[in-house]
C-alpha cells in the first residue's frame, strides 16, 4: 500500500454546472476518502501560487482569470496511489480528446478561445500534492 493525499479542485465550471457531487461521487466510488472539503472563492495570490510553475506560459493569465471567475470546491483526498488515480479519473487536459469514462471525457465541454475549462484539478506528483495541500489547507 502507498497511502497518499492529493489536492482536488472542482473548478468554477464544475461548480457552476452543479457537477461537484458527481465529481466527488466518482472519486469516492473508486474507494478514495475525502478528508477535507471546502467551497471557496480563491483570490489571485492563491491562484498565482497554485499555478506558479506555469507563470510565463500563454494560458497563465486566462487560467487565473477562469479559476477566479467563481467559487471552487477544494478537497484533500486520501487513498492508495490516489495522486495517479485521480489524474486517471480526470482524464486528459483537453476535454475534446479525454477518454470516455473519465470526468473530462464524459462531462467537460470543449475549449473556449483562451483557456480550457476542464472541471477538475488533481495534483500531478507527491511534491505538488504536499505543496498544494499546504497552500489550500494550511491547518492540515
Ligand atoms: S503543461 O504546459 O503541459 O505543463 O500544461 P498542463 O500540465 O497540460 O496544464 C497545466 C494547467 O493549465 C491548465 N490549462 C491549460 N493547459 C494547457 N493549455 C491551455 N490552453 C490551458 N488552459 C488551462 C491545465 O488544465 C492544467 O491545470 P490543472 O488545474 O492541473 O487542470
Amino acid at each position: 500500500m502507498t497511502t497518499e493525499r492529493t489536492l482536488v479542485l472542482v473548478k468554477p465550471d464544475g461548480v457552476r454546472r452543479a457537477l461537484t457531487g458527481e465529481i466527488l461521487r466518482r472519486i469516492e466510488a473508486k474507494g478514495y476518502t475525502v478528508v477535507a472539503l471546502e467551497r471557496r472563492s480563491a483570490d489571485a495570490d492563491l491562484l498565482a501560487a497554485h499555478y506558479a510553475e506555469h507563470e510565463g506560459k500563454p494560458f497563465f493569465a486566462p487560467l487565473l482569470e477562469f479559476m477566479g471567475s467563481g467559487p471552487v470546491v477544494a478537497a484533500v483526498v486520501e487513498g492508495n496511489r490516489v495522486i495517479e488515480g485521480v489524474r486517471s479519473l480526470a482524464g486528459a487536459t483537453d476535454p475534446t480528446v479525454a477518454a470516455p469514462g473519465t470526468i473530462r471525457g464524459d462531462l467537460a465541454r470543449t475549449w473556449d478561445t483562451a483557456v480550457v475549462q476542464n472541471l477538475v484539478h488533481g495534483s500531478d506528483s507527491p511534491e505538488s500534492a504536499a505543496r498544494e495541500i499546504a497552500l489550500w489547507f494550511p491547518s492540515l
